[in-house]
């Protein structure tokens, strides 16, 4: 933090200090006024949203200022391309410049845990480990232009569903693996200026007033230094909230919170140190937020990046017979579906763009020998647009099935026979394609792709584009199918966790289930090759060949596994990715290097990440689900051990050779006697904790034993198998 954040919030009283602590207003910090030596601090404004600005100068109800509507993050992820996401970032900067905002409230990062959520379409992916390198991506791309990002909604909101009061009950280790990864790996990588505290409760304490999740993780574990914003109105009690790390209260509940903390300051109950970092961090980003300068925003170009963005995040998912693409030759082209699909999601994030593409003019021009029709009768090929009605998806509800309005799969159905169907899925979260996808001859998923989703759903059906884009979110055959199924939205406001880290594909994979297309997936009109693995320790790499007949872009996929655990763990997670582009019959090496932590799981027993010994599977796909290279490592490393007490059992006494001897060395010392032959009574008592044993009469286990093993007897980390 810049020092003279504490040199101006030193000279400040503490009514200003409280004041610093509440917005201005509903998008504004607070204005201090400088008196005699303490300097002024101009309030800034924080604006929506993850893929577009959404600048509010009227009331809730006018429109927003006109800004580019890029694709939303859940199409975005579907690129697995960070550098192109910086960029996005990067021009969404340049608008926040142009639009005197100093924050931008995004991006989301929460797990897709349900596909029913209706906010999946602002979040990436159903994986930690790509959400995360592409928000850091998101977040680098807008700090480069000097605007602050805010990562959110930390933690644990995957759902809309009574979301104000929800209880998220997730054990530590799901947590960790899976639902704080991605906050992690953004904070500490790209140091986002703010971080936004989610609604709901995280077993059972509201996020905003939780002191373990804003404090000993985030600052404390992960060395977050910037500010802690409440999403709005999720602070119900602004004197926990401060205690807790929540630095600005939104909106600002004047006359009430100002007055609780300058009251918990003078009765003591919240040391002024606490608020004066507060306000500290608050003034730190108004600070920070000077270095901006104003920028112009041309919407020319940023409608043009946005068109290459949605493009390169369109995923072609089944191409039968090369269907695609369209051939420039003269055809005759039926448009049925939506003929306004939607491009954006509805709720906070929805921006006013500048423009829209039309989709059928943008195909047309793509096409100019082509004839359109709306009667699929005469046509050569059939294009159905396919998705819900604008807003649909919406931040506030979630969804209760993932199908697609019936009037559209009972039409595929009625067209199903006549002329090869080419279905455009433009929808934000997965929805079933098992009762329809049979009638279309080809699927891309465009996602909700922005204001020139039209011309980027153009320049992939006509191959200016060539599609490259992979399901970053498991399409099931079937909901019930989905690992969070049963678990969700929960009832009578908690939500269990309970599929634990089997989410996704993790979930799908150690089900042993069907998907109608997997976690990674996404063809090419071209072919890609894989050869040449090798595994040198941590480094793995292989060579990655376009075997077809047109320039494409290939995500090689990491995947590792570790199928004999302490731990039941996922058949594999991702732990890499690259993107390649490559001409036709050019080759590329790819490595990756792991890390412990790419190879450790968060251990409850032992509250730490724990890398066990033994061997790890390694595979290298073209999605989860189509792997084509697989070897293995193994590990060396010590297999951790608990520390021994008397409610240890039986059989960990036995299995640590410290822990055998002690016990033995205890008992002939104090009894005198040798002990029994506890492995001939392993099967019987090995799971009784030592403790139980004493009125069971086993010899040797006596009152006098068991308190000589009080004291812990530190474990002999077991030498790697
Ligand atoms: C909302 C959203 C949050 C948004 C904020 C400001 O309710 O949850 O994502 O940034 O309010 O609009």
């Amino acid at each position: 933090m810049n020092q003279m954040a504490r040199d101006i919030v030193a000279k400040l009283t503490l009514e200003q200090k409280a004041a610093l602590c509440l917005g201005g207003d509903f998008w504004h910090t607070a204005a201090v006024k400088g008196d005699g030596e303490a300097g002024g601090v101009e309030p800034v404004t924080l604006s929506d949203g993850p893929h577009g600005l959404r600048r509010q100068t009227g009331t809730f109800f006018d429109p927003t200022e006109p800004a580019t509507c890029f694709p939303t993050a859940s199409c975005l992820a579907a690129s697995w391309d960070p550098d192109l996401i910086r960029e996005t970032g990067a021009a969404l900067g340049v608008e926040a410049r142009a639009q005197d905002v100093a924050v931008v409230l995004g991006p989301g990062v929460n797990i897709k845990r349900s596909p029913l959520c209706g906010r999946n379409f602002e979040y990436f992916a159903e994986d930690p480990v790509l959400a995360g390198r592409l928000a850091a991506a998101m977040v680098e791309g807008i700090q480069s232009q000097h605007v602050g990002a805010c990562l959110k909604h930390f933690a644990a909101n995957n759902q809309e569903t009574d979301r104000m009061r929800v209880s998220a009950d997730v054990d530590d280790r799901t947590l960790r693996e899976i639902y704080l990864p991605a906050f992690e790996h953004v904070v500490t990588s790209s140091g986002p200026w703010a971080i936004m505290t989610s609604y709901n409760c995280l077993n059972g304490r509201y996020t905003s007033q939780n002191e373990w999740l804003l404090t000993q993780l985030l600052r404390d574990e992960w060395g977050f230094s910037g500010m802690v914003v409440s999403d709005w109105g999720a602070v119900h009690d602004r004197v926990a909230a401060l205690q807790a790390g929540t630095d600005l209260e939104m909106p600002p509940n004047h006359g009430i919170s100002d007055k609780a903390i300058i009251g918990a300051v003078q009765s003591g109950v919240v040391a002024e140190a606490v608020l004066d970092e507060s306000a500290a961090r608050v003034v730190d980003l108004v600070l920070r937020s000077r270095d901006r300068q104003p920028a112009s925003q041309d919407t020319d170009a940023h409608h043009a990046l946005a068109r290459r963005v949605a493009a390169e995040s369109m995923v072609l998912l089944k191409n039968e017979n090369a269907v695609l693409p369209l051939a420039a030759e003269p055809l005759t082209i039926a448009v049925v579906g939506e003929r306004y699909p939607a491009f954006q999601g509805g709720g906070s994030s929805q921006v006013n763009p500048v423009t829209t593409d039309d989709p059928v003019a943008e195909l047309a021009a793509a096409l100019p020998s082509a004839t359109f029709t709306d009667d699929p009768g005469s046509a050569d090929v059939i294009v159905a647009f396919l998705g819900f009605e604008q807003g649909t998806e919406s931040e506030g509800r979630d969804r209760t099935d993932i199908d697609l309005p019936e009037e559209q799969t009972e039409l595929l159905a009625q067209l199903s026979g006549r002329a090869p169907i080419v279905a455009v899925l433009c929808t934000g979260s997965v929805v079933r394609t098992s009762t329809w996808g049979i009638y279309a001859r080809a699927i891309v998923h465009a996602g909700l792709a922005g204001e020139a989703a039209g011309g980027a759903i153009a320049d992939v059906l006509t191959g200016k584009v060539n599609p490259s884009g992979k399901l970053a979110e498991t399409i099931p055959l079937r909901l019930r199918d989905c690992p969070s199924y049963l678990n969700f939205p929960g009832e009578e406001s908690h939500v269990r966790y309970a599929e634990g880290v089997f989410v996704g594909y993790r979930g799908f994979d150690a089900s042993g289930l069907e998907v109608a297309y997997p976690f990674g997936h996404g063809l090419s009109y071209t072919t890609f090759g894989y050869t040449d693995l090798a595994a040198n320790g941590r480094t793995i790499s292989c060579t990655v060949t376009n075997t077809g007949d047109r320039p494409g872009a290939e995500v090689v996929q990491l995947y590792i596994g570790d199928p004999v655990s302490r731990v039941h763990r996922p058949p594999r997670e991702l732990k890499g990715f690259a993107k390649v582009r490559l001409d036709p019959g050019a080759s590329e090496r790819v490595t990756f290097q792991l890390t412990d932590r790419d190879l450790s799981y968060w251990s409850t027993t032992f509250a730490r990440w724990v890398l066990e010994p033994g061997e790890f599977s390694v595979e290298i796909g073209s999605s989860s689900r189509d792997i084509r290279l697989t070897t293995t490592i193994n590990i060396d490393a010590p297999m951790p051990r608990p520390t021994l007490t008397p409610m240890s059992t039986v059989r960990e006494w036995l299995e640590d050779h410290a822990g055998r001897d002690r016990l033995t060395a205890m008992i002939k010392q104090i009894t005198g006697e040798d002990p029994i032959d506890f492995d001939a009574l392993a099967d019987f008592i090995g799971d009784f904790p030592l403790s139980t044993l004493a009125p069971m009469q086993i010899p040797g286990i006596t009152p006098a034993v068991l308190a000589t093993l009080e004291a812990p007897t530190p474990a002999t980390p077991a030498t790697p198998a």
